[in-house]
């Protein structure tokens, strides 16, 4: 997705805009641009491709400024080529933009009309011709801006600059993140604090119809017009600590994280083998009074909450639904009072579970129903956070990797804790289960250490999928979205086309596909499930299909002809489904290595979805 950085100081902000980009760079992108102002003029350098191309340009043109805006594009309107990547001038003015401008097409109609020329195809390009025209009605660029802003329909944040005010650097935030960098004696912007952790870590969050005007001492933020007070935060240090170490890629680096992320989400609400009993204290009330739970999510998300709804119905006795949120915000799905509306979200700032959330609150409201809403989140200043009346959050530290793999066993954690939590509130779950659960969660990083010792054995397994086309991943009860989840790790980062099916849904299609040629992987941890699963599995190599099964080492599945175990150590089958997710995710991990893709960057993908 997109990603803006800008800044206005006393010394050259150059170095400091692309060192931003390339923190922005795990968000994927096609292309990448800078605008600078010196000397009354708008120095300018765009380049396709990575961020390091951009700054061999810039090094070669020696361009320097102390004010600026800078971008890394994720094509929405028109190809990823230089002239349609970002900033995009009119005259003295430059503009970055995230998001879309919806109604582009009119407004730029109107602006050839009035003689503006246009040199790209997107809708950005508009924006710069507007504040060009409106700064003939006025002098003063921040009411050039508010001219501006009512006339732009969609999602964005908008940084922009003019050289007739070149100590002036104008942020909007509508309905796309942007946060302010507070410097000494300098200020920033970007659409993430990451951005600029090297340069500062106080940050001021913008709120959605915000304008902001930076000068390199004050900050000033204004809706409608009227100047509002917007808070200061401090950023916790370990934040920072985003770099790869001794991994190859992110993804690995976080893969192997699991075991202290999970144990850093489960400190937070456990005491020896019980809830803390200020663990989500405030919601108390509200939680006794629920009698279903919604939970929307998209991607790897959705898959912790359908998870989430078996763990919801079969230990605190509550109706659980899960629905994607870009199919739910858009079907006027029934609102239905004294529900819990659980957002599940690694950023916190995805479009679609944004928008699903802002509708179910709108629509609740004009009917006057009391409903309670609640995010798992990773980003602890997200939107989502904000804008929910409570959030448990997963400190699972940044993920860069654009396959979520430390967020998506953290959101299972947190979920479980959650489960918990309105289980002993509403008396369905007694406090012996709950101590037992707890006591498994307690050991999960460990086991989850043990499975990681398969790595190497899941590796040398990986050489069978490198010249595969397709593949399948098959499980039974809570294995059956991390079927799902492995499936979509394996086509986002090694591009092989794969699928998750629920075992039993085998012979009512999927069979179909199976022959000599078909790598099936099974989840079998040793549960209840199991005798039906090992049908499944011979079902699959009646017909030729090679298995490649992770199983429960008193699961009795041994290697044979055509058939692949990888144990997985004895786990209680609450907590099957995030241990399981480890060996899945090494398994995508190695076939994408092996076949040579760019595993934390996947083409066309970005890590963090902020439009629809
Ligand atoms: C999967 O590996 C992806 N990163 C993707 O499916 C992701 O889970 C989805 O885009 C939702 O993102 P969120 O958790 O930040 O809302």
């Amino acid at each position: 997705m997109c990603g803006i950085v800008g800044g206005v100081a006393e010394r050259s902000i150059t170095n400091i805009l692309i060192e931003g980009l390339k923190r922005l760079e795990y968000r994927g992108y096609d292309s990448a641009g800078l605008a600078l102002v010196d000397h009354g003029q708008i120095l300018r350098e765009r380049r396709v491709g990575k961020v390091a191309n951009l700054e061999q340009a810039v090094n070669e043109s020696a361009i320097i400024g102390s004010i600026g805006i800078a971008h890394t594009r994720w094509a929405t309107h028109g190809k990823p080529t230089e002239n349609n990547a970002h900033p995009h001038i009119s005259g003295r003015v430059a503009v970055v933009h995230n998001g879309i401008i919806e109604n582009y097409q009119e407004l730029k109609d109107d602006l050839e009309a009035l003689g503006y020329n246009f040199t790209s195809q997107t809708d950005t390009e508009v924006v710069a011709h507007l504040v060009h025209e409106a700064l003939k009605s006025t002098p003063d660029l921040l009411k050039a801006v508010e001219q501006v802003v009512p006339q732009l329909k969609g999602a964005y944040a908008l940084g922009i600059i003019d050289t007739n005010h070149p100590d002036e650097l104008i942020a909007v935030r509508e309905g796309s993140p942007l946060v302010i960098g507070v410097g000494i004696g300098e200020n920033f912007i970007s659409s993430d604090q990451l951005a600029l952790l090297p340069v500062t870590n106080r940050f001021i969050y913008l709120e959605e119809g915000d304008i902001a005007r930076l000068t390199r001492e004050t900050i000033d933020v204004y809706v409608n017009g009227q100047k509002v007070a917007r808070p200061v935060k401090e950023l916790d240090a370990t934040i920072s600590n985003a770099t790869k170490g001794e991994f190859k890629h992110y993804m690995l680096k976080e893969i192997y994280e699991q075991p202290e992320a999970i144990q850093q989400t489960i400190s937070q609400a456990l005491n020896g083998n019980a809830l803390r009993p200020d663990f989500l204290k405030d919601a108390e009330i509200d939680f006794s009074n629920i009698k279903q739970v919604q939970i929307i999510a998209c991607g790897t998300s959705y898959h912790a909450g359908m998870i989430g709804k078996y763990w919801f119905e079969q230990l605190a006795d509550l109706p659980c639904h899960v629905e994607i949120a870009s199919e739910y915000r858009y079907r006027s799905p029934v609102i239905v009072g004294d529900t819990l509306y659980v957002c599940i979200s690694q950023s916190g700032e995805t479009a679609d579970t944004l928008a699903a959330l802002r509708d179910t609150k709108k629509r609740a409201a004009a009917k006057n129903l009391n409903i309670t809403t609640m995010t798992i989140c990773n980003v602890a200043t997200s939107s989502m956070v904000r804008e929910t009346d409570y959030h448990l959050l997963t400190l699972a530290g940044p993920e860069i990797g654009v396959a979520s793999t430390k967020a998506f066993t953290t959101q299972l954690a947190a979920l479980m804790l959650l489960i918990l939590k309105i289980g002993q509130i509403k008396q369905n779950i007694d406090e012996n289960q709950i101590a037992e659960i707890t006591a498994d969660m307690w050991h999960t990083p460990k086991v989850i250490l043990d499975t990681l010792q398969n790595d190497t054995e899941i590796l040398r397994l990986s050489e069978l999928f490198v010249e595969k086309q397709h593949c399948l991943f098959l499980g039974r009860g809570t294995e059956f979205p991390i079927a799902l989840e492995g499936a979509l790790k394996l086509k986002e980062i090694s591009y092989i086309h794969a699928e998750g099916y629920a075992a039993g849904e085998l012979k009512h299609g999927p069979l179909a596909l199976v022959d000599n040629d078909m790598p099936v992987v099974i989840l079998a941890p040793n549960d209840e499930m199991l005798d039906k699963l090992k049908s499944n599995m011979e079902e699959v190599q009646a017909r030729g299909g090679e298995l490649f099964v992770f199983a429960d080492e008193d699961s009795g599945i041994k290697n044979k002809d055509r058939q692949h175990v990888v144990h997985v150590p004895n786990v209680s089958s609450w907590l099957a489904p995030i241990v399981y997710s480890v060996p899945v995710q090494l398994l995508s991990y190695h076939v994408a290595v092996l076949r040579g893709t760019d595993v934390d960057q996947p083409r066309n993908l970005a890590k963090s979805v902020t439009v629809e």
